[in-house]
């Protein structure tokens, strides 16, 4: 709410100098006047029918076996030429060398530059532009990429239905810091207003991606942010990231979305939300039953389980065992049952009842019958 508070004056004034001269708004926030639900309005294509981000509903992805694994080229051959980091009001873009590029796509895709989207510090806040089944991650890596194989340059490649590639990488906290992000978060101090930029030592681009590039959704979509033209081909990894909450936190608060001479606005919860799919299908690379987005948590939580299972089936498994081996018939099974037995006398029933007893396993330990597990 800071954001509209503080940017309110500053959307005033080039509100007034859009008018006055005539010229196309191209100014747009996440929220406020110019904000997502008003990117329609002075972006035609952002009220399009093919947008991003998109929920994915994993129970309506369709698995295509056609959907072999992605092969990120030259990710890793940074070369020693420093690369650059810059502010560019909206996020933190990396511009990313030519030779990089990706595989495994119907075309040659050469890769342009990657940024990211977050929250805003609050505990459990959302920020990232995909959701899975509802659910936010922390943040969101794009790597974006254009068709080199059809057009000329990005400019083009934009506007064009099959004309851009873009990776999306979730991100959640975990308790380590993840080395690779500290290669474009150390120097997040160095641009924090708008418009300023900084040379990075270059770095392994790959080692910001999941290690599975397998296992993804992929579906024809939009750029999140205006102008939104509908010409991305997204490919959503199931695998998240890990960052710690440190890292996240300098995400989150080093940032203005404000020139250097404004009033400052933080850059924060710069994720648009989840836009109808309309008559879209999203597709996965791997069969359904498996189509869900594990944690380290998630998973030591269902291996934990597992094993409790197995050991709780054992132990009934053993005892049932026990019981039948130390009896010489079935007739005693009543007496495992909850209900206690009753010790006054029936006639007719007296026989049955201690032939049962008396067979139990030790003898002299004559007890009630074993009390119902919970
Ligand atoms: C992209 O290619 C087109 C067509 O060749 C050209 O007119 C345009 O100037 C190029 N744009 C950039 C940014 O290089
Ligand atoms: C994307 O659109 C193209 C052209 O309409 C189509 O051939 C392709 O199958 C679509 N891809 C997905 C993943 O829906």
């Amino acid at each position: 709410m800071d954001l509209v508070g503080l940017s309110l004056p500053l959307l005033l004034v080039f509100w007034q100098w859009t008018t006055t001269t005539g010229a196309a708004v191209t100014y747009w926030t996440y929220t406020g006047s110019v904000g997502q639900s008003k990117w329609a309005d002075y972006f035609p294509d952002c009220g399009g029918k093919a947008q991003s981000p998109v929920d994915v509903a994993t129970v309506q992805t369709q698995y295509d076996p056609s959907l072999g694994p992605l092969t990120p080229l030259g990710y890793s051959q940074h070369g020693n030429k420093p690369f650059s980091l810059y502010n560019n009001g909206h996020t933190v873009v990396v511009p990313l060398p030519g030779w990089m590029g990706l595989g495994g796509l119907p075309w040659q895709f050469t890769a342009v530059q990657m940024h990211l989207h977050w929250g805003n510090g609050a505990l459990e806040a959302g920020g990232s532009e995909h959701t899975i089944n509802g659910q936010s991650s922390a943040a969101e890596l794009h790597v974006v990429h254009y068709n080199s194989e059809l057009y000329p340059n990005m400019s083009v490649a934009m506007t064009q239905q099959d004309g851009l590639a873009v990776l999306g990488v979730l991100i959640e906290t975990g308790e380590e810091a993840n080395q690779a992000f500290w290669n474009i978060l150390n120097y997040l101090g160095r641009i924090r207003h708008a418009g300023q930029s900084v040379s990075i030592p270059a770095f392994d681009v790959q080692s910001l991606l999941p290690s599975d590039l397998g296992r993804y959704l992929r579906y024809n979509g939009s750029l999140t942010t205006p102008p939104c033209f509908q010409s991305v081909l997204w490919t959503l990894f199931t695998e998240t990231v890990k960052i710690s909450h440190t890292q996240l936190m300098k995400l989150e608060t080093v940032l203005y979305a404000s020139k250097e001479d404004a009033d400052r606005v933080v850059m924060q919860d710069n994720y648009r939300t989840p836009q109808p799919l309309n008559d879209r299908t999203i597709l996965s690379s791997f069969p359904l039953e498996s189509v869900k987005v594990y944690t380290a948590g998630e998973i030591t939580a269902i291996v934990i389980g597992a094993l409790c299972g197995c050991v709780g089936v054992a132990v009934i498994i053993r005892f049932i065992v026990k019981t039948i081996r130390s009896t010489s018939s079935w007739d005693v099974l009543p007496s495992i049952r909850p209900a206690p037995v009753p010790r006054t006398k029936e006639p007719g029933k007296d026989l049955k009842q201690d032939v049962a007893l008396n067979t139990t396993t030790e003898p002299g330990k004559k007890e009630d019958p074993v009390p119902p597990s919970v």
